[in-house]
């Protein structure tokens, strides 16, 4: 088994969360502190572009490039907002950080808005992560006391607030635009891009948009300098740690920080116990709900953004959920897809009609009332709605029966053959 230093999660300890005492006795605010003194916002802005991190909350887009676009030395309102709605089924890794240390976030978040010239930040909060918020809250208090949040920070003139912001609790608000219209108080439908949000965005003012366990890893990133970053993945072209989730059917569950490109079998026998109950792998959706599924010929290879994408998936967010050789494959997409369909906000006629015609499908399917013209019907939503939905959420919602129809179509035509599930009789 590898031995990985965990950066996110240093001083992660079961039941337990670290406050400002704890972060500080190891590192805790010396990025930020360095940020300030030693740096000018553009030198952070260049450091964090050059360790190549890309963003954590499903897209992997390069942060360094997101900030670029961003005017951060033009004058009057900007805002910056974490996206911490985490309802991706699968996911859950923003939530282990913010109640392992939520001081982290905190520090990345002032580190940002420094870089892109922010006096004010929210976070958007799933509302179920009742304990992270409590946490969050303590966390500020203890900033503020302590002079890191508020008016002229550590003594440099630099000033910035942050609001906690509890959502209302539905997946489509993770949607940047949908997010900030929800920020608003109005109906969480995604908007219109471009503009995107870091032209115009909260209030209708430049807004830099980034995950939970993006901008946490933006004090290592200071503190340890871009190269270093680079150097702690396992690949050539990746950069940094990752939290990986392992749900579904594994001996261990959990949350573990590694390397970027970590190989998939080895995170599932080594950090999470192996398929449960002797069983063997039959396959799992490596970056949680949105992304298409994998299988046992691919347990080589590297959790990382460029890997995964040569093989038709991708690391999205990182939550892999394993499913055994026992598991009926429509079956678990039809789950799937009951939830993205119910999430859907109904703007755009491929999600909001489409999603519930694809449920149908499996129903009939997976009941073993399935035709063949329900199949060639599957496939045919599958280009229907792909490209054609307003957001990517019916894009996302789609990935599963992507890897469906690609991985498992012999299991398809079995059941629709034998008239039933072959995996339940
Ligand atoms: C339906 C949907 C839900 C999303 N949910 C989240 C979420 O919960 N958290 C998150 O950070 N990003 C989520 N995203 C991605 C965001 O829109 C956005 O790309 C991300 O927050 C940008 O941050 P990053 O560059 O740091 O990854 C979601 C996207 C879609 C389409
Ligand atoms: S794809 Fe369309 S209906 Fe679905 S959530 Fe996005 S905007 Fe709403």
């Amino acid at each position: 088994m590898r031995i990985c230093a965990p950066l996110l999660f240093k001083n992660r300890q079961p039941s337990m969360t670290v406050f400002l005492e704890g972060y500080r006795k190891t590192g805790g605010y010396q990025g930020l502190k360095k940020a300030l003194r030693d740096m000018t916002p553009a030198a952070v802005r260049q450091e964090v572009k050059a360790s190549a991190l890309r963003g954590r909350g499903g897209a992997g887009f390069s942060t360094g490039l997101k900030w670029s676009f961003f005017p951060a030395d033009e004058p009057g309102d900007k805002y910056l907002v974490c996206n911490g709605d985490e309802m991706e089924p699968g996911t859950f890794k923003d939530r282990q950080l913010l109640l392992a240390d939520p001081h982290h976030l905190l520090e990345g978040i002032l580190i940002a808005c420094y870089a892109l010239g922010i006096a004010t930040a929210y976070i958007f909060l799933r509302d179920a992560y009742r304990d992270c918020a409590a946490n969050l809250e303590r966390a500020m208090a203890e900033a503020r006391d302590a002079g890191l949040l508020g008016d002229n920070i550590l003594g440099s003139g630099f000033n910035c607030e942050i609001h906690l912001h509890r959502s209302a609790g539905r997946y489509v608000c993770g949607e940047e635009t949908a997010l900030l219209n929800s920020l608003e108080g109005r109906r969480p439908n995604p908007r219109a891009k471009p503009p995107f949000p870091a032209v115009k965005g909260l209030f209708g003012k430049p807004t830099a948009l980034n995950n939970i366990e993006t901008l946490a890893n933006v004090p290592h990133i200071i503190t340890g300098g871009a190269d270093w970053y680079r150097g702690l993945a396992l690949t050539e072209q990746g950069a940094g740690t990752k939290l990986y989730g392992l749900a579904g059917h594994i001996e261990t569950p959990g949350c573990v920080e590694l390397p970027i490109g970590m190989p998939l079998g080895e995170l599932i026998r080594d950090f999470g116990g192996g398929v449960w109950q002797q069983r063997s792998f039959k396959a799992c959706l490596p970056g949680g709900a949105s992304t298409p599924y994998l299988t046992a010929a691919h347990l080589d290879v590297a959790l990382d953004y460029d890997p995964l994408e040569q093989l038709g998936t991708r690391l999205g967010t990182g939550g892999v959920v394993v499913f055994d050789d026992r598991t009926c494959m429509v079956a678990a997409t039809l789950n799937l897809l009951r939830f993205f369909a119910r999430e859907s906000c109904g703007w755009c006629t491929p999600c909001r009609d489409g999603l519930p015609l694809v449920c149908w499908l499996l129903e009939r399917i997976e009941s073993g009332q399935g035709s063949h013209e329900h199949l060639a019907m599957l496939q045919e939503q599958l280009r229907h709605i792909n490209g054609r939905s307003f957001c990517a959420l019916a894009l996302g919602a789609m990935g599963p029966v992507e890897g469906l129809l690609r991985h498992f179509s012999e299991e398809v035509v079995d059941h629709i053959r034998r008239g039933c599930c072959p995996l339940k009789n």
